[in-house]
Parts: structure tokens; sequence; C-alpha cells
């Protein structure tokens, strides 16, 4: 379906990414039924929030980084509209040892590269913005334009805005189905659309409350492990994450808690007294060349939202606008165009 007229829209999938795109939908005038048997538990519920696109550009991800700076753009407005506030005062990027540093500065030189503000700092200066951090922390640099938001916050607003049903409504109703599921597409596209579309990457996430967390997100490598500490406004802190390619449910392993705590209190050695309030795994979902799937099928009345791997939060109010736009002028953006996974199906 193409053209301006109000459509039908089925979607499937209330995580951060099928409710941002209703409610892009609904204000846009069509009708949208929104079907999830456990809405906003998905990966959106264990997200950290990071609004941080260069700090997640690991490898060298230009197309990503483009999407996550438009995507950080509409940011401002789009939580204004929500009623939810974002965080700001940048994120801190460090390295514990030698060979951590070299990481973080890696990072530092491939951010630089794609345009993106970036501000060396030694270990005293580091510390001087974040004194909770250890006092072994050798370095870091501080990206200032990246920022962080509270997803369940998020989620909340979307759903005080959204009406989601548990089971599926009368079969023939709607004119396009969004599939917005995450890791695990239904089984009966799945089998349309080919196996391994979109694949599960287990993340492990802690939440706890701490008396001194620090004031912005910090993403560290601790001896080689990547771990990130994400304070909200009332004194809890995500600690996150593992990143673990696997095949069977998620669940929070002993190891993976024992790794994120052990990082985490290295960095952090406040944390040692904060309270653990939670422990939770999730799969995200994860795609053949890292960009998420927003788009067209070959099946004129199926269309992907899906993919979004680690940036779902951050990616949301761009692929609302992507999918309205796709429905309403058949516009596709190359970058997250399906069809380019889908050929060979
Ligand atoms: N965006 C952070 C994560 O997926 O762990």
């Amino acid at each position: 379906m193409s053209g301006t007229d109000a459509a039908r829209v089925e979607i499937l999938g209330a995580g951060v990414i099928g409710l941002a795109v209703a409610d892009e939908l609904r204000r846009r005038g069509h009708e949208v039924r929104v079907v999830d048997p456990a809405p906003a538990r998905g990966a959106s519920w264990a997200a950290a929030g990071m609004l941080s696109p260069a700090a997640e550009v690991w490898h060298d991800e230009p197309a990503l980084l483009d999407l996550g700076r438009r995507s950080q753009a509409s940011w401002p407005s789009w939580g204004d509209r929500l009623g939810v506030p974002l965080t700001r005062g940048g994120t801190l990027l460090v390295g514990l040892d030698a060979d951590d540093l070299r990481d973080v500065k890696r990072q530092a030189t491939l951010v630089r590269s794609l345009g993106g503000r970036v501000e060396d700092l030694d270990g005293a200066r580091v510390r001087a913005l974040e004194p909770t951090l250890a006092g072994r922390v050798l370095g870091g640099v501080l990206l200032p334009d990246d920022h962080s938001v509270d997803p369940r916050r998020v989620l909340a607003a979307l759903l005080d805005r959204v009406p989601v049903q548990r089971d599926p409504g009368p079969a023939g109703w709607a004119e396009v189905t969004v599939l917005a599921t995450g890791a695990s597409l239904p089984s009966a596209y799945a089998a349309r659309l080919g196996p391994g579309l979109v694949r599960g990457v287990r993340g492990e996430v802690l939440r706890a409350r701490s008396d001194d967390p620090p004031t912005r997100p910090v993403r560290g490598w601790v001896r080689g492990r990547p771990v990130y500490v994400v304070p909200r406004a009332d004194g809890e802190v995500v600690i996150g994450a593992t990143s673990e390619e696997h095949d069977q449910p998620p669940v929070v392993t002993l190891g993976g808690v024992h790794r994120l705590l052990d990082a985490a209190r290295e960095l952090v050695p406040g944390l040692d007294r904060a309270e653990l309030l939670e422990a939770l795994a999730r799969d995200r979902p994860g795609t053949a060349n890292g960009l998420p799937l927003v788009g067209p099928t070959h099946d004129p009345r199926v269309v992907l939202a899906t993919g979004h791997f680690r940036h779902g939060v951050l990616l949301a109010p761009l692929t609302a606008e992507l999918v309205a736009d796709h429905l309403e002028s058949g516009r596709v953006d190359p970058a997250t165009d399906p069809r380019r996974l889908l050929e060979d199906r």
C-alpha cells in the first residue's frame, strides 16, 4: 500500500519500536491496532537508554552512525511530546589500563573521522568530571553530544498514548502488517521471509540503587571487557551489558552477572555499596550487516521495523518516521531497506 489515504495498520510488537510507529501513525490519522501478549517487556524493558550514536559505533559503521545521528536529532522534540526528559551532559568513554585506553583512543579516532565531537581527557580530568571513578582509571574521552533517557518512562508514556491488545483480533482487518517483534519474528512470517533474518544476541543487564552514582553515562573497557554504567535521576544505575550469540532462551547467568559486577565495580568502586534491584536478560535483534530492517518486503502487505540490535531506543523516532513515510509515499531509506537481505530468499 502507498498513498496518502488513511490506512488500517496492524503492528505486531509493543516494544519501543512498535509503540513509536503506532504513535506516529495515529498522529498522522491512520487506524492502528497494536498486538503484543506482553507489552513493553521485551528488549526495550532492559535497555539502558543511551542516546549515543558515537559511543555505539564500534566498527567502521558510518551508515549506522548516520542513522543514529538523524534519530538523535529527533529525540529532543520527541521526548518533549512524550513528556520524558533527556539527561544531557555527554558520555564518558574511559579505559582502566593502557590496552583499554588504546581501545578508547581507537574509538575516539573513528568518531572524529566521522565528524563527531570528542574531548580528550587524562586520568585527572576524567576524575574531575566524574569523581566516582576509580583512581586507577588511566584516561578517556568525553563525547559531549551523547545523552541518555529512561526507556521505562518512554514505554510508559507511549503506552498511555497507544492502546495495545494482547490477542490478535479478527484476521483481514489490516491493509498492512508492521513486524516490530524484535529478535523473535512470528513463525508464520519467519517461514515466509526466510530463516535467520534477525538473530538473538543476548544482553544481560543489572539495575542497582547507589548513594554515589556517576552523573553521566560511563562506558569503559576494563582489562579488555566492555561495560557501561548509566545513571538515572533517582540514584538508580543500569549496568550492562553482556553480548552473546546463542539460540537458547535468554536467561541471566551467574557468569554474566559476575563479569558485569566485576567490571563495573572496578570502574566505579562506590557501586560496592549499591543495592541490587534487578538482573535481567533479553535478546537484541541482530542482523547480518548490523543495520536495522525498516521498510518493505516483497509482500506489499508486510513491512518490517526490526533488527535494531543495540540501538532500538536511539532509533525509535527515526524508525517511526521511516515507516509512516513509507506507508504514505512509498519512500524507502536505502540504508535500512529490508529487501537487501531478502533478495536471495
Ligand atoms: N545499547 C546498549 C546495549 O544494547 O547493551
